[in-house]
């Protein structure tokens, strides 16, 4: 893989409710090289786009996504949103919004089906970078049905990982480790908030095609990326929205940059 790219982490989700197709138009009429989006399964088996495991912060309902259909959460406005502290550091960049922005369709949950069809719909390559959530309780099953769905598009074997459309991530070395198992075609991303000796000699394991350390980590280690590419190995950081992240990025070489404004991102990092 080569050149910098961004990453629309959730969408555009500083502009939009994160997830949303709203989100996601938006961060491709940005120009965001790609999509980034977190996955969990319903409990009728289908793949979600959603971050939390319930859909209180992001939605009008309430409940955990694995207690609830489908059909439930279609029935939700995952635009309108609630004024509660996001769960992780990161996500403080999110300021709730008084209203909501959009039709129905961009509003509600959607599956990642519609998400892969969006992203293969484009006149040009958009990649999506997708993240299973809690692979442990589930077994496999996660991985199982997101290699199923790379199948049904018929992306689950690209000629060149440089070409894929597709990456899969976790921060659970198990389901990275399945990822490659079911799909050795597709690229793996190992994330990661504190690295271990080997990682920060840029050494990964021979599962994970990528690294994925915070921004936080780089700040502490800018040399990380470069020690990584020493050893053949992309970075993909996470989650970049100031300008002094962005430049960090961009001298650091990370290859890929999520951020939840990708507009500003991919400004900064052609240096306009
Ligand atoms: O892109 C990786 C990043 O999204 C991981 O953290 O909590 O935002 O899913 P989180
Ligand atoms: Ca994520």
């Amino acid at each position: 893989m080569g050149g910098q790219e961004v990453v629309a982490h959730r969408g555009a989700s500083a502009e939009r409710a994160e997830h949303t197709l709203g989100a996601y138009q938006v961060a491709l009429d940005q120009g965001a090289d790609a999509l980034e989006c977190d996955v969990r399964v319903t409990r009728d088996g289908h793949l979600v786009c959603v971050h939390d495991r319930r859909v209180d912060r992001t939605s009008t309902g309430r409940g955990v996504v694995s207690e609830l259909t489908l059909g439930a959460m279609s029935r939700l406005d995952f635009a309108q949103w609630h004024h509660e502290l996001p769960d992780s550091a990161d996500d403080l960049v999110f300021e709730p919004r008084a209203s909501p922005v959009g039709g129905a369709s961009q509003r509600r949950i959607l599956t990642f089906d519609e998400l892969l069809g969006l992203v293969r719909a484009q006149s040009r390559p958009v990649r999506l970078f997708a993240e299973t959530k809690h692979p442990v309780r589930y077994g496999g099953l996660v991985e199982a049905k997101l290699t199923a769905a790379l199948a049904r598009h018929g992306i689950s074997a690209p000629a060149h990982k440089d070409d894929s459309p597709v990456v899969m991530m976790s921060f659970s070395a198990a389901a990275v480790r399945r990822f490659r198992a079911n799909a050795p075609g597709v690229p793996t991303v190992l994330l990661f908030d504190r690295a271990s000796r080997a990682v920060r000699a840029g050494e990964l394991p021979r599962w994970a095609d990528l690294a994925g350390p915070s921004v936080r980590l780089l700040r502490r280690d800018p040399g990380l990326a470069r020690r990584l590419a020493a050893r053949g190995r992309d970075t993909y950081c996470w989650t970049v929205d100031d300008a002094a992240d962005v430049e960090l990025c961009r001298r650091a070489g990370v290859r890929f940059v999520a951020t939840n404004r990708p507009g500003a991102t991919r400004a900064r990092l052609a240096g306009s």
